[in-house]
């Protein structure tokens, strides 16, 4: 069975384009996204590569760190970095991993063997700072991936972690948000000033917890 939500991200120590690094001492307090590709010098991961370094600012934002990983050796990644930068116009800004004895994709479950039995599928985890894992994906090699999403879902998950609420389809940040069933009416007057929405009594539609006004303009007697 592979990698489960809520299971510890296992450690371990790779060379990368920035260097060794002790994978859990690497990530610190920040959030993850471990992502792997299948070969270096091909078509999609090159674009792939490409918008992850694009969204970078948008990482740092969110308090995460993106690290990719594939098989081939560190050489072959960094004279790949110079083809990522003249076609997608950056270079990567994150390490990748260079895993030719296939240690880590092995412990990740990146090898399905029966759709490529040498290289990694396109897998991405959602590791949060206390090193659980959070969200996986798996795409197949021919795919490539949305980061939106991915930055979409880490947004729910940081939301979700401070608030009482979880979010509904296709939603994006600052979107109204669902209150949680377990919260009962009586408190939710209380943790959501701003009131809500029921279309059911267990779908009450609110608006994002983190634009509520400060506790002085709650008080609504005068
Ligand atoms: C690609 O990145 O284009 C790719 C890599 C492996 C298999 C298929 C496509």
């Amino acid at each position: 069975m592979g990698l489960q939500l809520g299971d510890t991200a296992p450690d371990f120590v790779a060379h990368t384009t920035v260097g060794e690094i002790r994978f859990h001492e690497w990530a610190g307090d920040d959030w993850v996204v471990l992502f792997s590709h299948p070969r270096d010098f091909t078509p999609v991961c090159t674009t792939e590569l490409g918008y992850v370094a694009r969204l970078k600012p948008e990482f740092v934002r969110r308090g995460v760190r993106a690290i990719g990983l594939s098989v081939d050796a560190l050489d072959a990644h960094h004279r790949w970095a110079d083809d990522i930068r003249e076609t997608q116009g950056i270079a990567p800004n994150f390490p990748i991993i260079a895993d030719p004895d296939r240690r880590v994709a092995d412990t990740y479950g990146m090898i399905h063997p029966r759709h490529d039995e040498l290289f990694t599928v396109r897998t991405v985890f959602v590791i949060d700072p206390r090193k659980k894992v959070r969200l996986t994906l798996t795409y197949p090699q021919t795919a490539g991936r949305n980061f939106d999403e991915i930055l979409r879902v880490i947004d729910s998950l940081q939301l979700t972690d401070a608030h009482s609420v979880s979010t509904p389809a296709n939603w994006h940040s600052g979107e109204d948000v669902i209150i949680v069933p377990s919260v009962s009416d009586a408190d939710a007057r209380a943790r959501f000033p701003q009131g809500w929405t029921a279309a059911r009594p267990y779908l009450r539609l609110t608006p994002d917890p983190r634009t509520a006004r400060p506790e002085f303009d709650l008080d609504t007697s005068g």
